[in-house]
């Protein structure tokens, strides 16, 4: 088969590597339909992941149809359309048993495009099948869940729920990259007030408020702080998610927010921040990190089920998955391109079978 391969810092290609197969009795093989790229892929990239070795497939969001099982899998079968989230779960280990998957200490968490091979590829071999998949309701197409992979699930974990946002609150929301968008799409679903964006590229501002920004902030030519102070009464946001992850970005959002609230860092970080306790420590301010769980799929796959939630809108650019090579290209270069997410899209014969299946199902 054919994948994307990182080859060092800097170094990704689309090449031929052998086909995965089942090793232990309760992984499954997948084909891979549907697949997309994350931040973090670009992270790794620049050399910031160590642990990601020069051979490994990259990718860890992905839908795709079960082409085989191991014997002690008994919830899938061949055949199958699954959700392959970036979050796997043992099943068995103490985390995973609070649905704190993202902490598995039984093989599970965060392996795909990082321990073991990922799902910028062909075809997959996806551990903890039983515990780790999702069936794809029918009727529903590959874009509309694919985003449940990664995107959707972080915003709203570690951004909103550990945030608690409430109704009414003004939430600030710093970055308004696919988390950021994420944050507010799904903020939304807790009524609150005022959802303000703060970025520093006019295009993301211009997409928050397509997703339901009320606010929106430059902070490359506005001051942040003094906005939200004086849209607040001089109170300051009761929730800020931090979701860019530099040492700015952080500090601003211990900056923002109000005696009492609560600041939700999602962002990846690469350097120390400031933790400014002279300033903090009688403020009673909340301050949460996480890695996202993918606890609340279940939970978001049915809203987008019931078309209380579209994520499609994420999805700027299509490839066919042979040109993943082009689409890193393109995502890369999200500044110029206005890319959000693209999406990698399996052979044509599989979009032929997918068409098909779903007119079966329209009846
Ligand atoms: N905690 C988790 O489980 C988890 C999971 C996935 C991604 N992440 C992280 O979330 C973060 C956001 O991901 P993304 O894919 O949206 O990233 P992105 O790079 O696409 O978006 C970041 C946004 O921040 C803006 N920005 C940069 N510097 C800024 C500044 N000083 N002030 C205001 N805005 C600024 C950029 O213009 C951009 O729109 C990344 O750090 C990513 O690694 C965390
Ligand atoms: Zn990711
Ligand atoms: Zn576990």
């Amino acid at each position: 088969m054919k994948a994307l391969v990182y080859g060092g810092p800097g170094r990704r290609s689309w090449e031929s590597v052998p086909d995965p197969s089942i090793v232990e009795p309760t992984d499954a093989v997948v084909r891979v339909d549907s697949s997309t790229i994350c931040g973090t892929d670009l992270h790794i990239l620049k050399g910031d992941v160590p642990e990601v070795t020069p051979g490994r497939i990259l990718g860890h969001e992905a839908v795709g149809t079960v082409v085989e099982v191991g014997a002690a899998v008994t919830t899938v079968a061949p055949g199958d359309r699954v959700l392959v989230s970036c979050i796997t779960s043992c099943g068995r280990c103490r985390f995973c048993k609070e649905g704190r998957y993202g902490l598995c200490t039984g093989g599970g968490g965060w392996i795909f495009g990082h321990l073991i091979d990922g799902l910028q590829a062909e075809f997959a071999r996806v551990p903890f099948a039983d515990t780790s998949v999702y069936r794809v309701p029918r009727g529903l197409s590959d874009e509309q869940v694919l985003f449940l992979a990664d995107i959707l699930p972080t915003a709203y974990e570690v951004g909103v729920l550990n945030g608690r946002v409430e109704p009414g609150d003004t939430v600030a929301i710093v970055g308004a990259g696919p988390i950021g968008l994420a944050a507010i799409m799904t903020a939304k679903l807790h009524t609150p007030g005022r959802i303000v964006a703060i970025d520093l590229a006019e295009a993301r501002l211009e997409k928050a408020v397509e997703f339901g920004a009320d606010v929106t902030i430059d902070n490359g030519r506005e001051d942040a702080v003094a906005k939200v102070m004086e849209l607040t009464g001089g109170l300051g946001a009761d929730v800020a998610i931090e979701a860019v992850g530099v040492p700015e970005t952080f500090e601003l959002c211990t900056e923002l927010i109000r005696p009492g609230g609560r600041v939700a860092n999602v962002g990846v970080h690469g350097h120390p921040a400031t933790l400014h306790l002279e300033k903090l420590w009688i403020r009673d301010v909340v301050i949460t990190t996480g890695l996202v769980d993918t606890s609340t799929t279940p939970k978001l796959l049915r809203l987008i089920e019931g078309g209380r939630l579209d994520s499609t809108q994420f999805a700027t650019h299509r490839f066919p998955l042979e040109q993943t090579e082009e689409a890193y290209d393109v995502f890369g270069a999200a500044a110029e391109t206005h890319a959000l997410k693209v999406v990698l899209e399996g052979t044509p014969v599989h979009r032929e079978l997918l068409a098909r299946e779903e007119a079966f199902v329209r009846g």
